[in-house]
């Protein structure tokens, strides 16, 4: 069998910052749970051969079956952790096997995916081993100390916000993590972080995400959510 496709949807966070009685990838937003929406796209897109569903620990067996039902696609689960970076863990382990797959994690939280970046990473994946989905800086930004001075300022031309998905060679995200849990250096916040520090060589393409593709992140985004899923069902 060749290399595949495998959508990893990171759903295992607690969602604090969003507040709410639920973690935000399980609230219900036009009908749907929040993590739906991404489930929805990737199931759809006829490059995607399977996907990996990340969830909390303790997570109901009733939530995987009504999510198995519901996007045949879904071709495993795995249980996240505290920090992000322990949750892609997780889900690159079920792929040890599979070096010369393509894994393409994407937040949950992040509704609102263009199946045309999904196509885009899969098309730059083609060429490299690892791309990320961002869009151009348009404020300015500033790195400081933790004194609060600005010690640089670099050119927004050159600055880029990412988003996911963000997609790699499953061999070269096994290869980043092992050295990352061997001389921990940094903590990782995304996976093209993770893989620029430990695998320098390596080119990490961008390619166009979409203002959408946000993520929900504070109450205020839900409501933005709404407000975009509101204008599209009028046109
Ligand atoms: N995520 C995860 N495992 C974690 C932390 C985050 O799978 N331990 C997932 C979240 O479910 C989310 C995505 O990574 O889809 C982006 O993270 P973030 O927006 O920070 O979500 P939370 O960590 O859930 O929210 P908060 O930081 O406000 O608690
Ligand atoms: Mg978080």
């Amino acid at each position: 069998m060749g290399s595949r496709n495998i959508a990893v949807l990171m759903a295992a966070g607690k969602g604090t910052r969003a507040g709410g009685g639920v973690p935000k990838q399980f609230m219900v937003v036009g009908g749907r749970m929040l993590l739906e929406y991404a489930l929805h796209t990737f199931q759809r897109h006829p490059a995607i051969d399977g996907i990996a569903v990340v969830l909390p620990p303790g997570c109901q067996e009733a939530v995987r079956e009504r999510l198995r039902q519901g996007y045949p696609k879904i071709c495993a689960f795995a249980e996240g952790g505290d920090e992000r970076f322990r949750s892609s863990w997780a889900a690159v382990q079920l792929f040890a096997g599979r070096a010369a797959d393509n894994l393409l994690l994407h937040d949950a939280a992040r509704p609102l995916l263009a199946p045309r970046t999904v196509s885009d990473i899969i098309g730059a994946l083609r060429h490299c081993e690892a791309a990320v989905a961002a869009v151009p800086a348009t404020d300015t930004v500033l790195h400081a100390g933790n004194d609060s001075l600005v010690t640089e300022v670099p050119a927004r031309a050159t600055l880029w916000y990412a988003q996911t998905p963000q997609g790699f060679r499953a061999g070269l995200l096994q290869r980043a993590f092992e050295r990352h849990f061997r001389h921990p250096e940094i903590s990782p916040t995304d996976e093209s972080g993770l893989v620029h520090h430990y695998c320098p060589e390596t080119d990490i393409r961008i390619v166009p995400g979409t203002a959408d593709n946000f993520k929900v992140t504070y109450p205020a985004d839900i409501a933005r959510l709404r407000s975009v899923l509101r204008h599209e069902s009028r046109v």
